[in-house]
């Protein structure tokens, strides 16, 4: 499928903010692109080589990319075509495209075989990090038909304690899942899998999915958490520590935060989205999920309306503390108004990449 230059079925808001959110924080737009095309030019991506981006979105990446690539090397797939529209349009530009040839398919079935081409670098940013479990396997099982023994992919997923088994893109919140469940899923599709050590700029998994073969001759500083590269120390200034650390060790220093922030005896408000697996008492402070529903966690809200509601709610069973987690960092963007509420009324007294503290009393 060729590019269409004209924004001839453009359906939603137009602008540089709504095209740029759409697709995730917008502070991180340009940092998420800087480490997807730094970490395929560690894997090896040169000029010659043919990459497809599925889930290009509004070609955050892709304005690095395309530019990059020989003619006609970058093909996205990407089901909102408004987003491939305006980002050819502002962020590419029309005569980069008419130089470039990129090619695009708005196919909402992950049929990554439309392209009738095979790839040697694929990568899905923050897509599988939305997806359900089918949605996984058929992107996987196409991927393997679009790639050569020599054929790297790289993709992001959100790391969890549990794996989501709903049947519904989530979004713009996150499904999780088990490293083991990511690899099995690939192992399924006759694919390995090997996670990185490459930091996201939202706290997601970099893996690395291809052949055994192709994947035994990554580079060690990579993917070996035992090879120290100085990676972390050298985006320590872009992400914060946390984007660099494991999973493990951020909530286990997130834990000792909350124990220094929150008296015992208090209670909490936890929106973490239900991915910190934290029981309902920690040391003396007990935890209510935000929002929460006959005991569990209820989902992100509707609007801002139904979040400011839950809000006060809260406040009515007399919560002491709010604290949002990093998986929960989106919600900020999102309901603009509970945001500026928690800023403008309530006293924030701990702050970093990991969590957020509120005071809601005082
Ligand atoms: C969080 S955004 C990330 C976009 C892009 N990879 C980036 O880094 O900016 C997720 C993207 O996945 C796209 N998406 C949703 N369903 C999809 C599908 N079935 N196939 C491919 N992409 C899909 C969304 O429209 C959105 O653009």
């Amino acid at each position: 499928m060729s590019i269409k230059l004209d924004c001839e079925e453009e359906t939603q808001e137009t602008g540089v903010r709504s095209h740029r959110w759409f697709v995730g924080p917008v502070d991180q737009y340009d940092r998420s692109a800087a480490m997807q095309f730094t970490l395929l030019a560690l894997l090896g991506l040169r000029e010659h080589h043919s990459l497809l981006d599925i889930g290009c979105g509004s070609l955050r990446a892709g304005r690095l990319f395309i530019p990059y690539l020989l003619p006609g090397y970058y093909c996205g797939l990407e089901p909102e075509r408004w987003l491939v529209e305006k980002g050819l349009e502002t962020e590419l530009g029309r005569e980069i495209a008419r130089l470039k040839q990129p090619t695009f398919s708005h196919d909402p079935n992950f049929t990554l075989t439309t392209f009738h081409r095979t790839f040697d670098f694929l990568i899905a940013q923050s897509v599988f990090s939305h997806a359900t479990m089918s949605q996984i396997r058929r992107c996987l099982s196409q991927a393997r038909e679009v790639m050569t023994p020599t054929s790297l992919f790289a993709a992001t997923f959100r790391r969890g304690d549990s794996d989501y088994t709903g049947d519904e893109w989530v979004y713009p919140g996150c499904s999780t899942y088990r490293l083991e469940t990511f690899a099995g899923m690939a192992a399924d599709c006759g694919l390995g899998c090997t996670a990185l050590t490459w930091p996201h700029s939202n706290g997601q998994t970099w893996v690395a999915i291809g052949d055994p073969q192709a994947l035994s001759r990554l580079p060690p500083a990579l993917c070996d958490p035992a090879v120290n590269t100085g990676v972390a120390e050298l985006f320590a200034p872009v992400f914060g520590d946390s984007g660099t650390l494991p999973w493990e060790t951020r909530l286990s220093m997130v834990r000792n935060e909350l124990l220094e922030a929150i008296p015992p005896g208090a209670t909490f408000a936890l929106l973490d989205e239900d991915q910190w697996g934290m029981g309902p008492e920690l040391a003396g402070r007990r935890r209510f999920h935000f929002p929460e529903r006959d005991g569990h966690y209820g989902g992100p809200p509707a609007d801002d309306r139904a979040a400011l509601d839950e809000l006060e709610r809260l406040q009515r069973r007399e919560a002491t503390h709010l604290v949002v987690g990093w998986p929960a960092y989106w919600w900020l963007h999102q309901y603009l108004g509970l945001h500026d509420q928690l800023r403008s009324r309530h006293r924030c007294v701990l702050e970093n990449e990991r969590l957020i503290v509120f005071e809601l009393r005082g």
